[in-house]
């Protein structure tokens, strides 16, 4: 009888390379799938170090473009940030990888599906909830959450006895997830709110300090709510990110500090890195204050914010997830034009805007020449306003 097939969520990393071996002692046949995000690690190595401990196959899937595309440029037309602040870059990666997981094990023929996270997170449930939408039935299986290697040192002789390469650098500090979106950051010192975040916890984002003296101005054009270009020059999707992820980077923008919920209730600090998200936020959001109408405007904020606790709580392949979407594609088509912004030193600002679908009104907003405004209506208007009130 062939061995039963398992595909592991594969990292490169110390769990899920501990792991690959452990799925071999309960008899898997284990293939490893890394979803290439941009997490910008060095696949290569990583493949050779799952081949060395036993993996029958490492596949390495281009997930970058679709990222981009599908997930958090979705999530920017939304407007989504998760309890104001966090752009959901690693919450948005998961079912992308999840689902290509899944596509993974059928072409392989394999019975289940495993992942390195713990139970304390939400990234358990974004994987799960994507592998019982795509493949039910599936065995999940989630050794982080079972197994005796319940310390780090547990692990690492775990590791050594096992002859698992460890990479030979000092303990890693921080928990740190990485992709095109952004980067979060956890653990370590961070556990201590009221402890300064580190240089060291700095991945892709100056202290402002380091920052340059001198403003840099930027201007992106949007085309039906997604950015296509960059001071006049066609960028693809993914460029445009990792420009935008540089320059910003470099002008200090895109931290985020914050103590936020968790899906299974526990309070935890993280530090987010993510400029290209926040300067595309920023002129995003600008534009469609000129182009949107009040009621559109306020009726896509409310459902922007059931969005990210969607994507947040790992539901994303749900039909709602899907509706609001549909919504926010039909307000985009006029979300077209141009935005000019400015980083300096920590903080991105818009400074003009433009549009052929503007709603703004020179001749209505004006307090000089040419007004349209008739005056002489506001008496009125302000009494009926009153009126159920009086
Ligand atoms: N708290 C964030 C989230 O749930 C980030 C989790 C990041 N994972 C990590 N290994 N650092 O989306």
């Amino acid at each position: 009888m062939s061995k039963k097939k398992v595909v592991l969520a594969y990292s490169g990393g110390l769990d899920t390379s501990v792991i690959i071996r452990w799925l071999m002692d309960r008899g898997y046949e284990v293939i490893c799938y890394m979803g290439d995000v941009g997490q910008g690690s060095d696949t290569e190595s990583a493949r050779e170090r799952a081949m060395r401990i036993g993996a029958s196959k490492c596949i390495v899937g281009d997930l970058k473009r679709e990222f981009v595309k599908e997930y958090a440029f979705r999530a920017l037309k939304a407007g989504a940030l998760y309890q104001g602040k966090y752009n959901l870059a690693t919450a948005l990666s998961r079912p992308i990888i999840a689902d290509a997981m899944v596509r993974e094990a059928v072409r392989q023929k394999a019975s289940a599906l495993a992942h390195g996270c713990t139970g304390k997170g939400n990234d358990q449930v974004r994987f799960e909830v994507t592998f019982h939408v795509k493949a039910p039935g599936i065995k999940v299986i989630a050794p982080v959450r079972e197994w005796e290697l319940t310390t780090r040192e547990s692990e690492i002789d775990y590791a050594i006895s096992n002859k698992i390469p460890v990479e030979q650098t000092r303990e890693k500090l921080y928990s740190i997830d990485k992709n095109l979106w952004g980067i979060s950051v956890e653990g370590g010192d961070l556990e201590d709110p009221w402890k300064e975040p580190g240089e060291d916890t700095y991945i892709s984002v100056k202290p402002a300090r380091k920052t340059p003296d001198v403003p840099k101005n930027v201007t992106l054009k949007f085309s039906g709510g997604i950015p296509v270009a960059l001071d006049g020059k066609k960028y693809r999707p993914v460029e445009l990110i990792e420009k935008l992820n540089a320059l910003g980077g470099k002008h200090g923008v895109g931290r985020v500090d914050m103590i936020e919920d968790r899906l299974v209730g526990i309070k935890s600090r993280e530090i987010y890195e993510a400029p290209a998200s926040a300067i595309l936020y920023a002129a995003h959001t600008a534009l469609e204050e000129m182009v949107l109408d009040r009621a559109t405007r306020e009726y896509k904020a409310l459902l922007a914010q059931r969005y990210s606790e969607l994507v947040y709580n790992g539901l994303w392949f749900t039909p709602l997830r899907e509706s609001i979407d549909a919504f926010v594609d039909s307000t985009q088509k006029s979300v077209s034009g141009e935005v000019r912004l400015k980083l300096y030193k920590g903080s991105v600002s818009v400074s003009g805007r433009k549009s052929a679908r503007s709603r703004y009104k020179l001749a209505l907003a004006t307090y000089g020449e040419g007004d349209v405004f008739d005056q002489s209506l506001a008496k009125g208007f302000i009494d009926l306003w009153a009126m159920p009130y009086r």
